[in-house]
Order: structure tokens, then C-alpha cells, then sequence
């Protein structure tokens, strides 16, 4: 792979995990903002489910963490470790949805669904964060080793 390609592979992963941070911003603001109409927070809520879907669908099978691994095997684990938590972080995300959408005469309790939300969101940026540096250490070894 050429230096240009990598850097460029670089430059859009993390591209897209800024584009990924505004929206987690713009997310917990409508939390906020909205706190007395979870239809409004449910419905962003599901977006965001989409948009994140697509992102580690689009991590996964567009190979970065493959060959990030084949150009850096000793970070096998932790690409292992990134990808397990992409089940986790959507099944986290669907669970918090879900609690918005059950029909009970209960009152929802919006105030520690957006705690935990926030939290969420915290997990989530870790990731990334995490992500960046594996594909960054990956491809610069790469780059440095001259292959
Ligand atoms: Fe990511």
C-alpha cells in the first residue's frame, strides 16, 4: 500500500469519527432540550442507532482493522477487543431506546436515561479514540517500516 493511500485512510477514519462526535452532540443537546417529548429523543435516538450501524458496519467490512492487523500483528487483540465492543455500544445504544418506547402508565424516568445516555456517549468517544490510535500505529509502523 503506498504512503499516499495511508494517509488518506487515515485522514477519513478519523474524519468520520469527528463527523460522528458532532452528531453526539447534536444527539444530547435534543436530550436536553426535549425532555418532556421522548418521542423526539426516541426518534433521534434510533437515527443514531442507524448512523452507528452503518459506521462499524463500514469499519468492519471495509477491512481497516484487517489490515491493520496484517501490517501490525501485535495489535491483533486489541482489534479483536474494538470489534467485540461495536455489538456492545449498539445493544447499549437499543437498550436506552427501548426504555422510551414501552407503552406502561409508568412516568419515564428521562433524567438517568439522559445520565446514561451521556454515559454512552463518553463509551462510545473512548472507541473511537481508541480506534485512532490502533489505525495510526498501524499505518505509521507501516510507513516507517517502508512497506
Ligand atoms: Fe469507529
Amino acid at each position: 500500500m503506498s504512503v499516499t493511500t495511508d494517509y488518506q485512510i487515515i485522514d477519513q477514519i478519523e474524519q468520520e469519527h469527528r463527523d460522528l462526535e458532532l452528531h453526539f452532540e447534536m444527539v444530547r443537546r435534543v436530550f436536553e432540550q426535549n425532555e418532556q417529548q421522548p418521542h423526539v429523543i426516541q426518534s433521534h435516538l434510533a437515527e443514531l442507532l442507524a448512523l452507528l450501524k452503518t459506521h462499524f458496519a463500514s469499519e468492519e467490512d471495509g477491512g481497516y482493522f484487517v489490515s491493520a492487523v496484517e501490517m501490525a500483528p501485535h495489535l491483533a487483540a486489541i482489534a479483536d477487543a474494538l470489534e467485540r465492543e461495536h455489538e456492545q455500544l449498539l445493544k447499549r445504544l437499543e437498550g436506552l431506546g427501548a426504555r422510551l418506547s414501552i407503552d406502561t402508565s409508568e412516568p419515564i424516568d428521562i433524567v438517568s436515561l439522559r445520565v446514561e445516555f451521556v454515559s454512552f456517549l463518553d463509551a462510545c468517544a473512548a472507541h473511537e479514540h481508541r480506534e485512532n490510535d490502533l489505525i495510526q500505529e498501524a499505518y505509521l509502523t507501516d510507513i516507517g517500516t517502508g512497506d
